[in-house]
């Protein structure tokens, strides 16, 4: 069956992506989209990608709204660089655009993973523990954990934030969904485990044949048996206490354990092994991005003064430090949180693979094809976005939301597979800011040259070791 993703390309970004105008033909006919032809001869593609991640996929969508690049480990890859294609791929035609292989292999059988039934299942379980009454409760544990931290903090001292902000989301995300305080200092090996999953997407691998035994992929098989390990030790150390009601339950430890001694065999994991999956799923979907987040915001207040001012002046406008109740006047905060997101979105692209042949804008991509949704370069549209790699939080203030095509802006993903976390993340974001932004004030010791460096992963952050000061206020 063939799905008709637009009209025919009409050459030129300004007139790419324009709908879904269907079209009669077979698509034996369609040409494949083009290598773009300033990337050089495809044979180079890895080559360039790997030195230059950013810099390749931006220079592939410069001149055209779909295209062809070549990379030894997944031969032949689509990318769909309009937001029209994004909502084709996540909404209106998202049976033919399945989760991708590497999912798989990183998270097993959790519901970043799952298709069909099954997927429908694991979120009909486990969305009660994201629900906005839920999340709205986790809010006072958040800073109590955040405050937990940063409390050592001292003045002047240099921090490699990335990391901090990973060990704090790590921390926020334990206390509140999982329901297990961590040690402030202790827990390293899950620590580590959890930050080795990124290794599977390293692009200096990610670009080679999977055989390939690189050091990075054998740092992200270590890490994934520890995780696993650590999954198994979490959900024994918890057996017993399951709630007994699992749809009542207000963590997903006892969540967990409650459906495997329940016997519910509606939740769509009851086997020790899609448990164990969905832990670590979790886990690494639930802090290393909402880490990203907040580190890159850090960044943006450290290099735009005038930003910093407002936000200071709010957040030092509060009683004490923030509660659930301050959250909706966090005005300027939210904004600095939005705006992060579309900038440095974490997950900067969402790959997916093709169930049937599927034509866009004219082209024909195979079935069995390895597409790309590039959510980075949607975001930094200049046809969307005014000035769109300034970082301007007070776009947000009028009316760009309701104004703007619903899918160029999705740093969430988008449809029903859209961030389950998300409502925990942007609260998660803006207690963090507000909490840190009344007591501290951080420096960024790197370049100031309009960008920071990235280090893109499956989520894109901050090199490992990069330094802020941290100042008293
Ligand atoms: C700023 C922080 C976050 C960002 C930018 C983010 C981004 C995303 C994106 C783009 C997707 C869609 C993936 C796809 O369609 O292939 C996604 C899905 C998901 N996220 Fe998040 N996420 C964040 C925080 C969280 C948190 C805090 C949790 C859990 C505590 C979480 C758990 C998940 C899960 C389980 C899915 C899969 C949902 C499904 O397929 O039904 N995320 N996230």
């Amino acid at each position: 069956m063939l799905s008709d993703f637009g009209q025919w390309f009409r050459g030129g970004r300004e007139t790419a992506g324009s709908g879904d105008v269907g079209s009669d033909r077979d698509s034996d006919d369609l040409p494949v989209p083009p290598y773009p032809p300033n990337l050089g001869p495809p044979q180079l593609h890895f080559v360039r990608q790997m030195y230059d991640p950013f810099g390749f996929i931006e220079r592939s969508f410069e001149t055209q709204d779909v295209v062809r690049v070549r990379i030894p480990s997944q031969g032949d890859v689509y990318g769909l660089g309009h937001p029209d294609y994004l909502k084709r791929a996540l909404l209106t035609d998202r049976e033919r655009f399945r989760k991708s292989e590497d999912f798989r292999i990183a998270f097993g059988e959790g519901l970043l993973t799952v298709e069909g039934d099954e997927w429908q299942k694991q979120r009909d379980v486990l969305q009660p523990l994201f629900s906005r009454e839920s999340v709205t409760g986790y809010a006072d544990g958040m800073v109590e954990q955040i405050r937990r931290r940063t409390r050592r903090w001292a003045d002047g001292e240099r921090l490699a934030l990335q990391q901090e902000c990973r060990d704090m989301a790590l921390d926020v995300l334990f206390a509140t969904v999982l329901g297990r305080e961590l040690e402030l200092d202790g827990d390293e090996r899950l620590r580590e485990a959890a930050e080795a999953l990124n290794e599977w997407f390293r692009p200096t691998s990610y670009v080679l044949p999977q055989w390939l035994p690189t050091p990075a992929r054998r740092r992200f098989k270590r890490g994934k048996r520890t995780l696993r390990a650590e999954a198994d030790r979490l959900l024994d150390a918890a057996a017993g206490n399951g709630s007994t009601e699992p749809a009542a339950a207000t963590d997903l430890l006892s969540l967990l354990v409650g459906l495997r001694e329940a016997g519910a065999t509606d939740s769509g994991m009851l086997s020790d092994e899609r448990l164990r999956d969905q832990l670590v799923t979790l886990i690494f979907a639930g802090h290393d991005t909402s880490a990203t987040t907040l580190t890159f915001a850090f960044w943006a207040l450290a290099t735009n003064p005038t930003v910093r001012e407002r936000f200071h002046a709010e957040v030092d406008a509060l009683d004490g430090p923030p509660t659930i109740a301050d959250v909706d006047d966090l005005e300027v905060t939210e904004r600095i949180v939005t705006e992060t997101l579309r900038l440095f979105p974490p997950v900067y692209m969402l790959p997916r693979e093709t169930d049937a042949d599927v034509v866009v804008d004219g082209y024909r991509i195979p079935e069995d094809s390895v597409v790309t949704l590039p959510i980075r370069v949607v975001q930094r549209d200049e046809r969307f976005f005014e000035e769109p790699d300034t970082f301007r939080p007070s776009r947000w203030a009028g009316d760009l939301r309701t104004d703007l095509h619903d899918f160029a802006y999705a740093p969430f993903g988008g449809g029903p597979r859209i961030c389950i976390g998300r409502q925990f993340a942007l609260l998660e974001a803006q207690l963090v800011l507000a909490t840190i932004g009344r007591e501290y004030e951080l420096y960024w010791l790197g370049d100031d040259d309009g960008e920071p460096p990235v280090s893109p992963q499956i989520t894109t952050r901050m090199p490992e070791g990069r330094e802020f000061l941290v100042t008293e206020r």
